[in-house]
């Protein structure tokens, strides 16, 4: 596209066979050749790209590490992807203010090891968190094992500095939690995918390192025994900062095919537990869990180091991957459940015969519903199939996605379910902010 050749402050890719790579995600979703991929490295370039798009009539498709499950940063027709990779700026932390500022081409991984290093904590930990990038976290709102206890990305945002369709970037929000003149008109950036603008930095709301970590190897005989265990265990008082499990059919997937650490997973289906509040390595803590868990607790393994407990995490952290791996044209969901519901969920799957494998965060009702064998099944049957497992969440006052967002994937089934008058608000605010339509067209509305 010539318009882009005199691009200030940015690397421009053409060739067809450098584009390839970013016509997918994570997602099984895959996009359509977009006219060129753009690195910006300063506002100049964003500025001219916002003039060319509207002037040209392309569509401006904002892309992180690539690590999305939704097909949120995939090219739709006629657009340029805005690769934020090389956006320069550094992380600040502001252990005074308990805070940190990072652009979002800064990766998830150095974003928590700045905040570790001065003894505080920033808790999102969506599983691609060593491969991220910032600003695919806070586009997505990702989530993770933590959200259990210190919820979402969003709950962790300050501030945001975004590219709006003036071609300028404005920031919302301040750098501290007490901020209330008028709406946090920051939040309506997370999670929205860059519908209303593309998200080039923030602020984020740190807390001090919990210091004690206490890890369970939970293995249950009857797997159904596991779900109500979440809900017993905050309605005691108990709250995880992470509650994890797999199904019988995941577990023994992990334990057959997996690396060395999967193959002695004990269980029919297993579920790992972490606590991480101050006095949860203490006896008395336990012994009130150990009474809580009656007889389930028989068979309970404790990491007894940290070398145990990142083995553990490491055989959950690589379980989507090894998935998909097996299966690589499985279709992998992330539907929500409140805890109350989560039997009433698997009673409903069962009997819609949907051939799902489950695993995922339990302890919050996010459930990594997968079905394997989506490639070999008819397109309109799969469709229905979704369709099906969608509305079973949400007719039990859950959602079709917890922490991977809409995007592509999920576009026509959100459009198909959700509230009439939400998906009516977003369109009025999307052609208020964006009146172009430049920003990430084709995706969630
Ligand atoms: C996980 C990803 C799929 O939790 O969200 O493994
Ligand atoms: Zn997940």
């Amino acid at each position: 596209m010539d318009e882009l050749k005199g691009l200030p402050e940015a690397t421009v890719i053409h060739d067809s066979s450098d584009l390839e790579p970013f016509l997918r995600d994570e997602s099984h979703m895959v996009g359509l050749p977009p006219l060129a991929v753009v690195k910006p490295h300063g506002p100049a370039a964003l500025r001219e790209l916002v003039r060319l798009a509207k002037t040209e009539g392309f569509g401006l498709v904002p892309r992180g590490a690539g690590t999305g499950k939704a097909g949120g940063c995939l090219p739709t027709p006629r657009s340029v992807v805005v690769d934020f990779s090389q956006w320069p700026g550094d992380i600040r932390v502001s252990p005074q203010d308990l805070c940190l500022s990072a652009p979002a081409s800064a990766p998830l991984r150095e974003v928590k090891a700045a905040a570790q290093a001065q003894g505080l904590f920033y808790p999102p930990d969506p599983n691609s968190w060593e491969s991220c990038a910032l600003g695919g976290t806070l586009a997505t709102n990702a989530g993770g094992p933590n959200a259990c206890k210190y919820g979402m990305t969003r709950h962790w945002v300050l501030a945001v500095d975004v590219l709006l369709e003036d071609g300028e970037i404005h920031t919302f929000g301040i750098s501290s939690v007490k901020a209330n003149a008028g709406p946090a008109l920051s939040q309506l950036f997370i999670g929205s995918e860059g519908l209303f603008g593309f998200i080039v930095g923030a602020t984020l709301r740190l807390i001090p390192q919990p210091r004690e970590h206490t890890t369970l190897l939970l293995p249950v005989k009857r797997w159904e025994d596991l779900l109500d265990l979440p809900g017993r265990l905050c309605g005691d008082g108990y709250l995880p900062s992470a509650f994890e499990f797999f199904d019988p059919a995941v577990l023994a997937e992990l334990r057959a095919h997996g690396p060395e650490t999967a193959r002695r997973l004990p269980g029919e289906a297993l579920a790992i537990l972490e606590f991480d509040e101050r006095g949860s390595t203490s006896e008395a803590y336990l012994e009130g869990l150990l009474d809580l868990l009656g007889p389930m607790a028989e068979g309970l393994e404790i990491a007894s180091d940290e070398r145990q407990r990142q083995n553990i995490w490491a055989v959950r952290r690589m379980t989507s991957v090894f998935l998909k791996e097996r299966h690589p044209k499985k279709v992998s969901e992330d539907i929500v459940v409140p805890r109350s519901r989560l039997r009433e969920f698997f009673e409903g799957l069962d009997r819609l015969g949907c051939p799902a494998v489950t695993y995922g965060h339990l302890g919050d009702g996010n459930l990594h519903v997968n079905l394997l064998a989506a490639g070999d099944t008819e397109p309109a049957l799969l469709e229905r199939q979704l369709m099906d497992l969608f509305r079973l969440a949400v007719n039990l006052g859950g959602t079709l996605s917890g922490e991977h967002g809409i995007g592509l994937a999920k576009r026509e089934a959100f459009l198909a379910l959700g509230d009439p008058a939400q998906i009516q608000a977003l369109r009025a605010l999307k052609q208020a902010m964006d009146p172009c339509g430049i920003f990430n067209p084709g995706k969630v509305i």
